[in-house]
């Protein structure tokens, strides 16, 4: 049968009014027992509070910002309905400071403690101090003075003094993940020397006086309770000489006992047998340091057990929340973005040889023979890089063939002769194969689209500048002819012209090598057959051209004599497919063989 758990804040001992800076849950949400529900934050200490059942959350009688005290409502859980539709409880259910559960489950419920609130401590006090340690008469905590008004405490260590882990309640074996200090620190009056971790709480034990640290009896992974000696701080310390850490009033040895109960809380309110007896030096006031040392990151336990199985370092997460706080969201966003990146060994390698690609193994040259080392242009640098991106990230195909452009070139010859009577351009063969690309990448657009950067989309592209690869002194550059498509070929022989020029003059402009949609790299005035160009990214095709030569090439009857212009295109496999890329070639083939088809 479902019945009602009013979860109230348990025993936190001397403190009230502790600000509430995370709620883990809503309305409506199953719970698990154990599972944190609300964090407090103290200034020596961050506390889940856990479900005390596990149930489903029916109201919610707190939010963040409140400022809380044992006692105080928490929420409102069902349990034994985890699976039944929360009904929302309204708040007024569980009043503050109500600190029963209505119908009471198998756990234990919260109880106010005989002595009222503050008894019992939330912070750890000032390591245990055996030398004041008292426990007679110990007034309640709530009559504990604020610091201002407190009896002097101890500044520096005149005396040795021994320090013990304080009261953590009924908790025992509770683990250190922190030493601060080592033997020979002088330390500042509450300065926190180690930390402790608990299932639900995380906690600082600072000195009680200022002094200088021998005997460290302890180290991480120990697991301590009560009285377990820490260390020994003797020999006042130069005050002038110790680093400014605390802000406000340092914690004072209370004349009053603290009660017994837990520091770690738990499971929701539970019976609070706090009691002034046996008593020992509490803490007055909270002091203002920071909740752990600089080097500590600020999380609540719930967020140090999701990090660490996770495997993620909160040293370098970073907080979000008040005060500087990792939230459970900033580990899911640095895991996130962890797992974006790729390693940092290899991006490392990536930048020099790959996709952790293993590095070219470096040779010393010179025992072999004599050597110079000059180092590379800026230009052959930036071409380098740009290509090795290109060759690394594109699948690469190339289509060869070869295109008969025996009447081309018969034509080619008679028109640049004329050209050049009537003071025109020399007419190379390159504004030939340009006009034909372009009336190909009409025909065929995907050789003019762009894959987007996410790899989810194809970029088309209604524009046909082309851009032509440009042998300089300098390196290789890439000017670009705009419009190809709407220009003569003898406007194309007079851009490619004076753009190679200024690429051999070193007098491109960034404009100028910009915005083209496909490439051609002609190696035909040099020699060569076929190549394996790379693809100019994020473009996704590039034609090479080499040198025509005659070949034999049979008719149906003989063989006959005919130029014969070898042709290799490159592309991006993951956005063309190879059947495409036939057609393409086909197409361009047709074209030179018979520039009439350009006019169709
Ligand atoms: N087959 C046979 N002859 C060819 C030819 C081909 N495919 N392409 C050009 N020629 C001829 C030209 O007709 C010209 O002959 P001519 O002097 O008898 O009239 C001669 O070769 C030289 O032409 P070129 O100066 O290369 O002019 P072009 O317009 O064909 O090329 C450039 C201009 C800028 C592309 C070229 O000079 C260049 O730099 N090419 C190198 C490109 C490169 O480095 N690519 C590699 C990139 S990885």
């Amino acid at each position: 049968m479902a019945t009602e758990l009013k979860v109230t804040v348990p025993d936190i001992g001397d403190y009230q009014d502790v600000p509430v800076i995370e709620l883990l849950v809503a309305v409506g949400d199953t719970v698990d027992k154990d599972q944190a529900i609300a964090t407090l934050e103290s200034d020596k200490a961050t506390l889940d509070v856990p479900a005390p059942e596990a149930g489903v959350v029916k109201s919610i009688a707190i939010k963040v910002g409140d400022k809380v005290s044992m006692g105080d409502a928490v929420m409102v859980i069902e349990v034994g309905a985890a699976d039944a539709p929360a009904e929302k409880a309204p708040a007024e259910e569980a009043p503050a400071g109500e600190a029963e559960a209505s119908e009471k489950a198998d756990s234990p419920s919260p109880q106010p403690s005989p002595e009222g609130r503050g008894s019992s401590s939330l912070p750890l006090p000032p390591g245990e101090v055996d030398a004041t340690a008292s426990g007679e008469g110990a007034p309640p905590a709530d009559e504990t003075l604020p610091a201002e008004e407190a009896p002097p405490a101890a500044e520096t260590a005149a005396e040795p003094i021994a320090v013990t882990i304080p009261d953590i309640g009924d908790y025992s074996d509770v683990p250190v993940i922190e030493v601060l200090v080592a033997d020979g620190d002088t330390v500042e009056k509450d300065q926190t020397l180690v930390v402790l971790e608990s299932d639900k709480a995380t906690l600082d034990v600072p000195a009680p006086a200022a002094g200088v640290v021998s005997g460290l009896a302890i180290k991480v992974g120990d697991k301590v309770a009560m009285g377990t000696a820490v260390c020994v701080l003797s020999g006042a310390a130069s005050r002038a000489s110790a680093p400014e850490k605390t802000k406000s009033p340092s914690p004072q040895p209370s004349p009053g006992g603290r009660g017994s109960k837990s520091l770690p809380l738990q499971p929701g309110a539970v019976d609070a047998t706090a009691s002034g007896e046996g008593a020992r030096p509490a803490s007055a006031a909270a002091p203002e340091t920071a909740t752990a040392s600089d080097t500590i990151p600020y999380a609540s336990p719930s967020i140090r057990k999701f990090a660490r199985e996770l495997g993620v370092d909160l040293a370098k997460v970073g907080g979000s929340g008040p005060k500087g706080r990792i939230t459970q969201d900033d580990v899911q966003g640095y895991v996130k973005l962890a797992l974006a990146k790729p390693p940092a060994a290899a991006s490392a390698a990536a930048a020099t040889s790959g996709s952790g690609i293993p590095p070219i193994p470096a040779v010393d040259f010179a025992q072999f023979g004599e050597i110079e080392v000059k180092p590379l242009a800026r230009i052959r640098k930036l071409s380098a890089a740009h290509l090795h991106r290109a060759w690394l990230n594109i699948p690469h195909v190339t289509q060869t063939d070869e295109a008969d452009i025996t009447e081309l070139e018969a034509f080619r010859k008679e028109a640049s002769e004329e050209s050049a009577k009537a003071g025109g351009p020399k007419l190379t063969l390159l504004p030939f194969v340009m006009k034909a690309m372009a009336k190909v990448l009409e025909a065929y657009p995907e050789f003019r689209a762009s894959l987007s950067p996410d790899g989810e989309s194809l970029i088309h592209k209604r524009y046909t500048h082309i851009g032509f690869a440009a042998d300089t002194p300098n390196g290789l550059m890439v000017p670009v002819v705009r419009d190809v498509d709407r220009k003569s070929i003898t406007q194309l022989a007079v851009e490619t012209g004076e753009l190679a020029a200024k690429a051999r003059d070193g007098k491109l402009k960034g404009g100028d090598m910009k915005g083209g949609v496909f490439s051609i790299s002609s190696l035909g005035g040099i020699g060569g057959s076929h190549f394996t160009p790379i693809v100019n990214a994020p473009e996704v095709g590039i034609l090479g051209v080499s040198k025509a030569v005659i070949k034999p090439v049979w008719d149906g009857a003989a063989f006959q004599p005919r130029l014969m212009v070898p042709l290799s295109l490159s592309y991006d496999h993951r956005v063309i497919d190879g059947a495409y890329a036939a057609r393409t070639m086909v197409l361009l083939v047709k074209l030179l063989g018979d520039m009439r088809r350009l006019v169709l």
